[in-house]
């Protein structure tokens, strides 16, 4: 039997992002809840966040948002040969997401299948794709991390629904002569998975936000420090820290203990929410829309959420 020969490395090629044109503030919601700005942006960090149209579907967000990332790739959908979406919000568990938007896309047969690590999955998906490319059997990889979160939330749980929003990241990722994707540090806690559940088909999230809260300012920052150790890379040397969105105290507190200095740290959470899968490629998506950040500099991503999940490495930033 023989073995294909793989690339070198991988690298991402290119970003693009989707949010839904529906703006949502928080006095928005004070009109329907009882909740106000203040405790929103105080608690939390968020003074907006997007929810997608009633007739827009997960898909047609990571359509966007996948056409983007091609497009800004210079690639032909025929360049692509494997397609993973990173969702958890799925509106049908058949059929998966990421064999829709491949053909929406006019991606002929690609291999195509979702990944649900939660707010995490985005980078399982970038650290499978890289491992895909490496082993010889993806040669161009279109990665999609999309929530329609306002279907699994309900409205009135103000602990849940001032948090959670709709949007999509994507990220077309190629082979590359050198380390352009650092080693993936990933891992699970599955005996906390009660912290964040939707029960069944008919129910709404559900978290305990304070059990969440004291994980993620705990555990995760000798994660993305690992993450750094394993590429060889000093967490100074860093031009962004690009965290799941998930509450903008938890993005200052891990990013004071990982101690990246000289690094934009993203903080996309204040107009955007929590997305989910989607907020690592939205938030980096638009810092490089921005210039905010430099090409070929390097970006720790960590992800982390239900499960619970984590995953976090060190990217070249296209
Ligand atoms: C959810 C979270 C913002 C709640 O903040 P908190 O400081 O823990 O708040 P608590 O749940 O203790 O609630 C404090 C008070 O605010 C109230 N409150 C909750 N949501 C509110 C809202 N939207 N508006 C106004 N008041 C609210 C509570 O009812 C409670 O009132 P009480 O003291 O009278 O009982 C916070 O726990 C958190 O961010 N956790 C992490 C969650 C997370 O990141 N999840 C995603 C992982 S991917």
């Amino acid at each position: 039997m023989k073995l294909p020969a793989g690339a070198p490395g991988a690298k991402v090629l290119a970003f693009g992002h989707y949010q839904p044109a529906n703006v949502v503030t928080n006095d928005d919601l004070s009109k329907i809840i009882e909740t106000n700005d203040e405790w929103i942006q105080s608690r939390v960090g968020i003074k907006e966040r997007r929810f997608a149209a009633p007739e827009e579907s997960e898909i047609d967000l990571a359509v966007q948002a996948g056409g983007k990332a091609l497009a800004a790739g210079g690639l032909a959908a025929a360049d692509i040969d494997l397609v993973i979406v990173a969702t958890c919000t799925l509106e049908t568990q058949i059929p998966n997401a990421a064999g829709r938007v491949a053909h929406r896309l006019g991606i002929d047969a690609p291999g195509a299948y979702d990944v649900n690590a939660a707010c995490a999955g985005f980078c399982y998906a970038l650290a499978s794709a890289s491992d895909a490319i490496r082993a010889g059997s993806a040669r161009n990889v279109l990665i999609v991390g999309t929530e329609k979160f306002t279907q699994w939330v309900d409205i009135q749980d103000r602990a849940t629904s001032v948090i959670f929003a709709d949007g999509a990241g994507a990220a077309v990722v190629v082979p590359s002569e050198t380390a352009g994707i650092g080693p993936v540090v990933w891992g699970s806690a599955g005996d906390k998975a009660d912290a964040i559940t939707i029960k069944d088909r008919h129910s709404a999230l559900h978290q305990e936000g304070q059990t969440v809260f004291r994980w993620a300012t705990t555990a995760l920052h000798p994660i993305a420090k690992q993450a750094c150790e394993r590429a060889g890379v000093d967490p100074a040397e860093l031009a962004a820290f690009v965290p799941h969105q998930a509450n903008l105290r938890i993005i200052e507190s891990i990013a004071r203990k990982l101690g990246a200095d000289n690094a934009v740290v993203a903080k996309d959470i204040v107009l955007a929410g929590n997305t989910s899968a989607a907020s690592i490629p939205l938030a980096l998506s638009r810092m490089i829309e921005r210039g905010e950040v430099p090409s070929g500099g390097l970006a720790l991503l960590l992800g982390f959420g239900a499960g619970l999940t984590y995953a976090a490495q060190v990217i070249e930033i296209p």
